[in-house]
């Protein structure tokens, strides 16, 4: 693991002297801040591992300092330590109540500063390196869909598209989180099935039709190691679920098809009816929903869902132009 950086924050600066001395007899890189605003700056530039604040200060004391990093999700999950007075409760409570992670009281004994220190850090490290692993997966979704010029931007589209069905439908903060993420990496199995398979011109052979059939359960498979993309699973396996049960790959039908991946399968195709392709140019936007409505007659597609995708639509001019792509004229007939 390399060096890490801690912030140590402080209005005196004798104090701030005392812990920077400490931590940097343990091996530790450290920046210092006299006040909450002036660590507030740095956080971004500084990018600290942990930070240790006391907590009256002048222009921003520490518990605002906290409750504002906490509330951001870039800092949220820096750990923090508030350094108080031993008898100080109520700043105590307050901290607790704002995020801190930790607390430590005046004056500081260097064994029990070392030991949160390490313990926090430790913490934070698994943090990060899970993080990174959810970033590699988002990267390689963005990967798969750069090598195919025709579906370029379609993973944005559909991702930014179903939260706002999400959204429209009044589904929890969780779940349009989860669309969100459902939308860039449904289509992640799709590294699993040959390019010339995936970029073919014409019709499918049953045989090329039945390997595309597996990307969404390899598409879970790659995600199901990370414990943060769980929710986004049923997504990945079930957006080609039809409502009649004649989808795959599990042939589930009606409600039994999870309700975020029934939404997902309704965007993914509108997305894909509308954006150019290499034999065929973009549809329309009315062309599309005739399309959709048509296949829901049909049984594939939940009616309540088409409903209220076509009110969504009609009623955001902005988020229909935002697929006038490919179309041989932007002109939208809807
Ligand atoms: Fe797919």
């Amino acid at each position: 693991m390399s060096q890490a950086k801690i912030l140590v924050v402080d209005d005196e600066k004798t104090v701030v002297e005392v812990h920077k001395k400490l931590l940097e007899k343990a091996g530790y890189c450290v920046v210092v801040a006299y006040n909450g605003m002036e660590a507030l700056d740095k956080v971004p530039t500084e990018g600290p591992d942990l930070i240790l604040t006391d907590v009256s200060m002048p222009v921003m004391d520490g518990l605002q300092l906290c409750e504002k990093l906490k509330n951001d999700k870039h800092t949220g999950l820096i750990p923090l330590v508030m350094v108080t007075a031993i008898d100080d409760f109520d700043n105590k409570v307050r901290g607790i109540e704002t995020g801190a992670d930790d607390f430590l009281t005046k004056p500081v004994r260097p064994r029990e500063l070392y030991a949160r220190v390490k313990s926090l850090l430790r913490i934070k490290h698994l943090t990060d390196s899970l993080e990174s692993a959810e970033t590699v997966i988002f990267s390689l979704a963005n990967a798969i869909e750069a090598k195919d010029y025709f579906t370029k931007g379609h993973i944005d589209r559909v991702s930014s598209l179903a939260m706002d069905m999400g959204r429209f439908i009044e589904l929890s903060e969780d779940d349009i989180n989860t669309l969100g993420k459902g939308g860039i990496l449904h289509d992640i199995g799709k590294i699993g099935v040959r390019d010339s398979i995936l970029n073919k011109p014409g019709r499918l052979t049953d045989e090329e039709f039945e390997e595309v059939k597996k990307h969404p359960e390899i598409g879970e498979k790659i995600c199901r190691p990370l414990r943060s993309l769980e929710p986004v699973l049923p997504i990945i396996k079930h957006h080609h679920e039809k409502y009649d049960g004649s989808g795959y790959p599990s042939r589930l039908a009606g409600e039994d098809i999870p309700l975020l991946a029934r939404i997902m399968a309704i965007v993914d195709v509108y997305e894909a009816l509308r954006s150019r392709r290499a034999y065929r140019d973009g549809m329309s936007h009315a062309d599309a929903m005739r399309i959709l409505k048509e296949e829901t007659a049909a049984g594939k597609f939940d009616r309540f869902i088409i409903k209220k995708f076509e009110e969504l639509l009609d009623s955001h001019a902005d988020l229909r132009e935002a697929f006038n792509l490919g179309q041989n004229s932007a002109e939208d007939d809807a």
